[in-house]
């Protein structure tokens, strides 16, 4: 009786892996198989590096691994080879494979210091400005914008403390496709909500399942777009950017270089924040180190 319960389960569970999803489980089986070597992993850093300045160092190799791996399992090929062909022919799967890299945490409201300094100090000197020129618009740039909350955030903040006649927009970009689409779509599920005050919360979102929706007058403020920081974005003349948690993945000659772009970007007296915990101490840069009372940032002054 014992052999042959024994013989019905092992049955019964070969059944089970033939009808759900054998296939994947021998794929994953399988990838333990994959190989990863020093050249390969030389080959997907240098290549990482040179089209996005993210430098993945050995202290990070095997995350990189994992997520070639996981490419290979959607992708369906077989070696690491077969994929970096790929990648390196086609402009679209590269595109898809330097958004599985990218790590794209974020939060509304994300370090408070900032958004405080940047009510209290930056917008009054900005509008002290524009008072001076004429000019009614703030011009606004969220690089590395991830899924959104940071320009929302920047958004909502300046409808509330921008007296008229001003007004602001904000370009917010990304290198990764997947993250744009869910700033774009401003709908956040009500877990990555955490943090926005009640207040914002009844005034500038819709309640829907599951989640919240950001009204259509706060999205129209805002375009999102794809920008790989590598390149020269095309903007001049911002009066405040944002780059946080972004820089931190480059190496010194590809930050020193994008910091020198946004240097470029801005107007004359303007402002930029990058990550509290990055800096662009030691870096030949000609932005100004500028510590206010609520937290530290760099000012663009001539
Ligand atoms: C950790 S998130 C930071 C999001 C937001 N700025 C914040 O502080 O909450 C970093 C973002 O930088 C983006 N990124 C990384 N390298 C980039 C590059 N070369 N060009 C544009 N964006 C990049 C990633 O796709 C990711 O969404």
């Amino acid at each position: 009786m014992k052999v042959s319960l024994t013989f019905f389960f092992i049955l019964y569970f070969l059944s089970k892996l033939q009808l759900t999803g054998s296939d994947s489980l021998l794929k994953v089986i399988g990838m333990a198989d994959v190989v990863f070597s020093d050249a390969d992993f030389e080959r997907f850093r240098n290549l990482i590096y040179k089209e996005s300045g993210i430098n993945f160092t050995s202290t990070n190799r095997s995350i990189l691994e994992s997520r070639l791996k996981e490419q290979l399992r959607e992708t369906g090929l077989a070696t690491i080879q077969a994929y970096y062909d790929v990648i390196t022919k086609d402009k679209e799967a590269f595109k898809k494979f330097l958004d599985s890299i990218t790590t794209n945490l974020t939060r509304f409201f994300r370090n408070q210091a900032h958004f405080d300094a940047l009510e209290h100090y930056v917008i009054p000197e900005v509008l002290k400005n524009k008072k001076a020129s004429g000019n009614t618009l703030v011009k606004i740039w969220s690089a590395g914008c991830s899924t959104g909350e940071e320009p929302y955030t920047i958004a909502m903040l300046l409808s509330e403390i921008l007296p008229p006649p001003y007004k602001y927009e904000i370009t917010a970009s990304d290198i990764s496709l997947k993250s744009l689409m869910v700033g774009k779509e401003g709908f956040y599920a009500d877990a990555r909500i955490v943090g926005v005050p009640d207040n914002y919360l009844k005034k500038y979102f819709d309640k829907v399942e599951g989640g919240y929706k950001i009204h259509d007058d706060i999205k129209s403020r805002i375009k999102f777009d794809y920008h790989n920081l590598q390149n020269d974005s095309g903007l001049r003349g911002l009066d405040i950017v944002f780059c946080r948690n972004v820089l931190i993945y480059f190496d010194d000659v590809s930050m020193t270089a994008a910091v020198n772009r946004f240097y470029d970007s801005m107007a004359s007296k303007s402002y930029f924040f990058i990550g509290h915990s990055e800096s662009l101490f030691g870096m030949d840069t000609k932005f100004e180190f500028l510590k206010t009372q609520w937290a530290t940032l760099y000012r663009k002054y001539i």
